[in-house]
């Protein structure tokens, strides 16, 4: 077996188990079977490299204008997002190695750490980018039907939610995100902080909503004014895409 064929083994156990945990589903998002939010697609897997490639924003760069200005938003896409891709394929390359003996096994806890880090970072940048929608086509307000009924059974009312959600945003410690999450043992909603690309989430949340509270997702336009910026956040979700995880995820 030579290494790409170790490559494309490895990566297609990889994407088996990230299925597994609600995220990420083989083919389209029109297969009810899976409660999976993202598809191989949506995350650029391409079969005959194994490997990720960086999926185009859904929307112009300058689409969010209002809230999250045009710079930020192509070195935020083009650059910080395009480097989680490129060190989630190396993560998976050098794992790869080591499990064919052919790398420095010594090394197996550094690769581990940056598989989770940049593979959280794909997925959380690729479900944060689809999670928006510019205001005058659709963004902000208040999502309708089931998901605005749960809400409101978990958190009292959709009031009560923002301000947690907007509240964990704020108060993350340093980089990492807040994240309204489906817990699907307890079928109930939950408001989770990220620090990083991945610490403190726990084991089977499936998430929906999440803002990016890294400095470089907001600082150019909002500098320290954090809060500022998650505000700005709550006039562009895509209410009707996170509505769609909602209906995936509780399957
Ligand atoms: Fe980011």
């Amino acid at each position: 077996m030579n290494t790409d064929e170790i490559t494309r083994r490895n990566a297609l156990l990889g994407l088996a188990a990230l299925g597994a945990s609600g995220v990420v589903a083989s083919g389209s998002t029109s297969n009810t079977s899976s409660n999976a939010v993202l598809t191989q697609e949506d995350l650029g897997w391409d079969d005959a490299t194994s490997k990720y490639t960086l999926p185009d924003l859904p929307y112009a760069y300058d689409a969010l204008n209002t809230v999250i200005d045009e710079q930020t938003m192509r070195i935020h896409h083009d650059m910080h997002h395009a480097g989680y891709v490129k060190g989630l394929n190396n993560a998976l390359s050098k794992l790869n190695l080591i499990r064919w003996d052919q790398g420095d096994d010594s090394l197996i806890q550094h690769w581990q750490r940056q598989l989770s880090f940049h593979m959280g970072g794909h997925i959380n940048h690729t479900l944060y980018w689809s999670g928006m929608q510019s205001e005058f086509s659709g963004g902000g307000g208040q999502p309708d039907g089931n998901l605005a009924h749960m809400i409101k059974n978990s958190f009292g009312s959709f009031g009560k939610f923002a301000k947690q959600f907007k509240l964990a945003a704020t108060k993350v410690e340093g980089s990492g995100w807040a994240w309204l999450v489906y817990e699907p043992l307890s079928k109930q909603l939950m408001v989770t902080q990220m620090q990083n690309q991945q610490d403190m989430m726990f084991t089977g949340a499936i998430p929906l909503l999440g803002v990016d509270v890294w400095e470089h997702a907001y600082y150019l336009k909002y500098q320290n004014k954090r809060a500022n910026y998650i505000d700005g956040f709550m006039r562009v979700i895509n209410w009707t895409e996170v509505s769609k995880r909602f209906e995936r995820a509780r399957i």
